[in-house]
């Protein structure tokens, strides 16, 4: 079988992230806090303006897993305040076909290691409760559950738990 890949998005693969981000809210749509149809609306200059960092001068890792040309991942790092230190995931999804092969565990290990040469220490996230599978994914490298459950978007009855990695004692 073909191996994946992955590789940095940039302004120019707009197209390609825009199909897998939508195909990841339509798949997972328990998963995220955004909803397809919310991104669905979006402007072609709004996803391509979303993957031009020094734009929106942000610092950020936006990563796609590929395999045969074809997009089976994605996933977000994401430092809001390079003072905080901290690297928040988003967007985390594998095609459902390729669930399994460590393609997840591989971007994680890609965020880690670009949160570390940034200087964070803790990288953060939020899982929703009954999601089994990303939960095991995330204890499985080291996060841990902290603080209080909250609300996946406003007024939804499903909860995610915020986790956290500490950087420099993480295995
Ligand atoms: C969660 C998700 C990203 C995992 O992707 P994946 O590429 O299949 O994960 P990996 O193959 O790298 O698996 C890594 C670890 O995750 C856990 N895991 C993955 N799938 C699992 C499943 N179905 N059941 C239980 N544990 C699972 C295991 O601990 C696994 O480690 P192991 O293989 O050594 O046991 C994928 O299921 C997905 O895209 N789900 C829908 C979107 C989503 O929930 N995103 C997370 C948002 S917070």
């Amino acid at each position: 079988m073909s191996e994946f890949e992955i590789r940095i998005l940039t302004p120019e693969d707009w197209e390609l992230y825009k199909s897998a981000r939508l195909k990841s809210l339509r798949d997972s749509p328990d998963s995220f806090g955004s909803t397809y149809d919310q991104e669905a609306a979006l402007s072609d200059a709004e996803w391509q303006s979303r993957l031009d960092l020094k734009l929106r001068a942000i610092d950020a890792l936006p990563l796609i897993a590929e395999m045969d040309g074809q997009a089976v991942g994605l996933a977000w790092g994401l430092i809001h305040e390079p003072d905080l230190e901290i690297a928040h995931i988003y967007q985390m999804w594998v095609s459902p076909a390729l669930r399994g092969k460590g393609i997840a565990k591989t971007l994680l290990r890609e965020i880690k290691a670009w949160a570390l040469g940034r200087g964070c220490d803790l990288m953060a996230l939020a899982v929703t409760t009954s999601n089994e599978a990303a939960a095991n994914l995330y204890r499985s490298s080291g996060f841990v559950a902290t603080g209080q459950l909250e609300e996946l978007r406003v007024g939804s009855a499903l909860l995610v738990q915020p986790m956290v990695m500490e950087l420099n004692s993480a295995a």
